[in-house]
């Protein structure tokens, strides 16, 4: 870029974090507006055509044309980067579209990936299957074992992914060790900070150079639309990132950016009080004898609790998994009823795939997210026919158990 740049917002030197949510962003326009606007515009007018010729030929940062600059993007870009501690961020059009432009950005045919095996299923499927057709090739390895991660590095060992905690079983990663691991194998460590986002996770902090978003989760917090990033150095956005964004067109609509804009405007209150009902759901379903398994890093029985506490500022998230108990021959055949059971007795969780929502949303990973993947993938990741999750939303935490309760009591 040259010399001229998009001015920032005027705010004092070393403001908090909270503040920064709800300002950081532009200036606000001639009119003065306090709410952020709206600039649903495919296009911006240039003042001559000599101007026009300095911005496309990137001499002049302006706003030129809303498949890579627009004005409420920006605000959204800046306002995330500003969240998770990153000089930038660029906006994509969904959660996995960050990780097409995370993998268009920086990979070719004959690299490798490194990528724990518990990642969302479609992260699974985007890296498995669609990049190997272009020739990059992925090792999947256990979230957990570094010596893992270690041992699969190669001479073209380019990006190291992992997810944490990870959908739907909450398993944590040990950032900081895995960007030693990427840091000596001169790859890009990118962490997905889906389930805790910046108010309570902030990757690069523990080394990760790279943090993936699915907006659509957290960040909005209302389940309004789909969104994405990827967060991270400058130069990496401007070299690698955005020159692909202009010709691939993953971009993030107007529309959509302000909605996810305004969402972390109140993104810390609501990790914070669904987070607590998380907690608190998790204790009671552990106490339930028709629930085999709890799993919610906030408690001391997860594997990872110590270092869950550490990495995530003390708090668990607000998804808990669990596993409905069955016996038998054909356990997971009835277990997959018994979960099925549960979930048809609710009557105020909304039965949805999506997290992230103030409504508390209950799914089943095993036919729904996770449902692509071979039975083989699904068991490596953990995911049985007896499980559940549920998203804690605002809903009070008291009706969630008693709507849980209805199904289990009834197995
Ligand atoms: C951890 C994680 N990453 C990425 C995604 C993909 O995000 P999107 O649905 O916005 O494409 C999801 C979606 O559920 C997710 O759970």
């Amino acid at each position: 870029m040259g010399s001229k740049k998009i001015p920032r917002v005027d705010l004092p030197e070393g403001v908090r974090l909270d503040t920064l949510a709800v300002r950081e962003g532009l200036p606000p326009s001639a009119w003065g507006e306090n709410s952020e606007a709206l600039f649903l515009t495919s296009s911006f007018v240039q003042p001559d055509a000599a101007s026009a010729a300095a911005r496309f030929a990137n001499e002049e940062e302006a706003f030129i044309y809303s498949r890579f600059t627009n004005p409420t993007v920006t605000m959204f870009e800046r306002r995330l980067a500003a969240l998770e501690g990153a000089e930038g961020s660029i906006a994509t059009s969904s959660g996995m579209s960050a990780i097409l432009l995370l993998g268009m950005g920086l990979l070719k045919a004959g690299d490798h990936v490194i990528c724990s095996q518990s990642v969302f299923g479609s992260t699974i499927m985007l890296l498995g299957r669609e990049f190997a057709k272009f020739g990059v090739e992925t090792t999947f390895v256990s979230q957990t074992d570094v010596a893992q991660w270690r041992s699969a590095v190669q001479a073209n060992t380019k990006l190291l992914f992992a997810e944490s905690p990870t959908n739907p079983l909450t398993e944590v990663c040990d950032i900081r060790a895995l960007s030693e691991v990427a840091k000596g194998a001169g790859a890009v460590l990118a962490v997905d900070n889906c389930f805790c986002s910046p108010a309570l996770q902030r990757p690069i902090e523990y080394g990760a150079d790279l943090v993936i978003h699915s907006g659509t989760k957290y960040l909005d917090g209302q389940g309004r639309v789909i969104a994405g990033a990827i967060c991270g150095p400058e130069k990496l956005i401007n070299e690698r990132f955005v020159p692909v964004m202009r010709s691939a067109g993953m971009a993030l609509s107007p529309f959509n950016a302000w909605v996810v804009l305004k969402g972390l405007e109140t993104l810390s209150i609501r990790m914070r009080v669904q987070s607590e009902r998380a907690l608190a759901l998790a204790a009671w379903l552990e106490a339930q004898p028709q629930v085999e398994r709890v799993y919610y890093p906030g408690l001391a029985s997860h594997p990872q609790h110590a270092l869950a506490m550490a990495q995530q500022s003390g708090s668990g998230g607000a998804v808990v998994s669990f596993i409905v108990a069955a016996e038998g021959a054909d356990k997971a055949a009835r277990a997959r009823r018994h979960a099925f059971h549960v979930i048809d007795s609710t009557r105020v969780c909304s039965i949805t795939a999506n997290l992230g929502d103030t409504k508390t949303t209950i799914t089943h990973p095993a036919s729904t997210s996770h449902g692509r993947l071979s039975e083989e993938q699904r068991l490596a990741a953990g995911i049985t026919q007896g499980m559940i999750r549920v998203a804690v939303g605002l809903d009070d935490v008291e009706d969630i158990k008693a709507d849980l309760d209805r199904g289990l009591r009834t197995l």
